[in-house]
């Protein structure tokens, strides 16, 4: 079985879109894949219950326990080894990952971005593409390399910016393509039977 393993940091409607995407898609049976463990970096993060209700391996790993980046991304990269990954998808993890953890999962760590990169990345993508005058936004999935928001893009969804919009409101309405686009590029991703690609 290809083992998936979902960082999150808080809500997870991502990752719960895509732990019902592989029950509703079946993934198991077409690509021998399941969502082995979801893994948070907030104890507080709601989607650990999400997961748990659902009978996968949920935990924390919290940041504020270690000194430093390195330490926290050793602690992490042994919780998600212990579910030998073939698949490492970031789903709102919101913490900067060092090289070493993102050379370690080469190829196959992913990534979703509520902008249309290589536009806006970074944080507060919604309210930067509304003063920007953009017509359109939306949100990108890539295979993360070291530097940030960068990797090569694999899918992207477009969200029209209306007349009047807030940064609440658009990312309200990216969020609902995010849970399709992300579902649908890790479909792809294990159809193509990926992981074979090494983007370091
Ligand atoms: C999503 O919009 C995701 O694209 C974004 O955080 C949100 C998480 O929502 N990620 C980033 O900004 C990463 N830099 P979720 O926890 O409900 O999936």
């Amino acid at each position: 079985m290809k083992h998936i393993v979902i960082l999150i940091s808080g809500e997870g409607s991502n990752m719960a879109a895509i732990v019902r995407a592989a029950e509703q898609q079946r993934w198991a049976e077409r690509f021998g894949a399941s969502v082995a463990a979801v893994i948070a970096n907030k104890p507080e993060a709601g989607g650990l219950r999400f997961a748990r209700d659902r009978g996968i391996a949920a935990e924390a790993v919290s940041h504020k326990a270690f000194a430093t980046r390195e330490a926290f991304d050793a602690a992490l990269a042994a919780a998600v080894d212990a579910h030998s990954p073939a698949l490492v998808v970031l789903a709102g993890f919101m913490r900067i990952l060092t090289p070493v953890f993102v050379r370690r999962y080469a190829g196959r760590l992913l990534n979703i971005h509520p902008s249309l990169l290589p536009a806006f990345p970074g944080l507060d993508t919604h309210r930067r593409a509304i003063e920007a005058g953009c017509r359109v936004a939306g949100a990108t999935v890539h295979q993360v390399t070291v530097e940030l928001d960068h990797g090569p893009i694999l899918d992207q969804a477009i969200v029209p910016v209306l007349p009047g919009d807030t940064a609440e409101g658009l990312a309200a309405r990216v969020l609902t393509q995010e849970h399709l686009l992300y579902s649908r590029a890790i479909e792809r991703w294990l159809h193509e039977g990926a992981g074979d690609t090494d983007s370091s």
